[in-house]
């Protein structure tokens, strides 16, 4: 499918994103390239800053599309970008790889996560993200992984599917939509698409806003649990703050509670040190926080940024900056 441009919006916090993270020449990561809006962005204060030739940009997402669209996007900076089809989980062997073809140390400089779907999965019917347009129970990012929203629909049972709606979804009347969805597949056979998952829904929400609410979580719910989103989002943090080098810097941008919350707990946990049980007295800690908050709360987009851009208005940026007492890197 030929893909324009403007179905990926413009990328959140950008401005931000490049002063907090392009410090100096360095390897680079964006672990959710998308439409390369925030690479582009970054390549470019690198190259106004002078470290573009000494600098590497390594760009993953585990969706063709994007990578397509991104390719495009970047062209001109080719030289100092590698692009890998890939789950940002994998983080730590896809720098290893790509900078040993390079011939360069595995330590990277900056490393940006912008969570979630883009506009362009969003957009795209037959990605069945939406619930407001008609497409199949997919929700694959990776258009190759095996579990899709219709498995899950479809196959899991009842009790399950209200402890995902009510942990993924957070929401409240999550048993009664799992009832609904089993009794609809019972009668039915099964649940087809996003629209007679939506209906479903609507039949057993409370009525205005809370209809929509009621929709975005569940489809919300669906697509984390299609995409492990959560799980592998922890397992990159470890690994993310694990190849940065000293003084490098993590930026995660997060849409909603569940991630930012697991964000903030990690950051917080890596920044503390181990004084030992209460009433030691350590001199020194038995072991010292490895990383610094750069940004103490998280940071939200302006209302001019939202007015342009709604993607915006959900997004929160937290930051942290390696430090190393006794050594990075073994
Ligand atoms: C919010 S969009 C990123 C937009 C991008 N920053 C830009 O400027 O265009 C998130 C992208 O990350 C990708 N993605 C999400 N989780 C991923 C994961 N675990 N591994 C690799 N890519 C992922 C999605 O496929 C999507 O293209």
């Amino acid at each position: 499918m030929a893909i324009t441009r403007d179905l990926f919006h413009d990328p959140v916090l950008a401005t931000e994103i490049v002063a907090f993270l392009v410090k100096k020449p360095g390897t680079y990561v964006d672990g959710t390239l998308g439409g390369g809006g925030h690479s582009l962005a970054m390549l470019r204060a690198l190259f106004d800053a002078g470290f573009l030739d000494a600098s590497l940009l390594i760009g993953i997402d585990q969706d063709e599309e994007a990578l397509r669209e991104a390719g495009e996007k970047l062209k001109g900076y080719e030289a100092r970008v590698a692009l890998v089809k890939g789950n940002f989980v994998d983080i730590g062997g896809i720098v290893t790889r790509v900078c040993s073809e390079k011939g360069l140390e595995p330590k990277v400089t900056g490393i940006l996560l912008d969570l979630g779907v883009s506009s362009f999965q969003i957009d795209t019917a037959e990605r069945g993200f939406s619930y407001m347009r008609e497409g199949p129970l997919d929700m694959r990012m990776d258009s190759s992984a095996s579990l899709t929203a219709s498995d899950i629909v479809n196959g899991y049972e009842e009790r399950e599917l209200a402890k995902l709606f009510y942990i993924y979804g957070e929401e409240p009347r999550s048993r009664s939509i799992a009832r609904a969805i089993v009794a609809y597949r019972q009668k039915q056979g099964s649940v087809g698409s996003t629209q007679e998952l939506a209906d479903i829904i609507r039949g057993n929400a409370h009525g205005g806003e809370r209809v929509i609410k009621t929709l975005s979580r569940v489809f919300q719910a669906l697509r984390i649990e299609v995409n492990a989103e959560l799980d592998v989002l922890r397992q990159a943090l470890y690994d993310g703050i694990d190849c940065l080098d000293e003084h490098g810097r993590m930026a995660v941008i997060t849409y909603h509670s569940l991630e930012d919350r697991i964000v903030k707990r990690f950051f917080a946990e890596k920044a503390r040190s181990d004084w030992g049980p209460k009433g030691v007295g350590l001199r020194e800690p038995l072991a010292w926080g490895t990383v610094l908050p750069v940004t103490r709360k998280p940071l939200v987009a302006t209302q001019q940024e939202i007015a342009a851009n709604s993607r915006a208005r959900s997004a929160k940026l937290r930051v942290i900056e390696k430090i190393c007492q006794g050594g990075c890197h073994g």
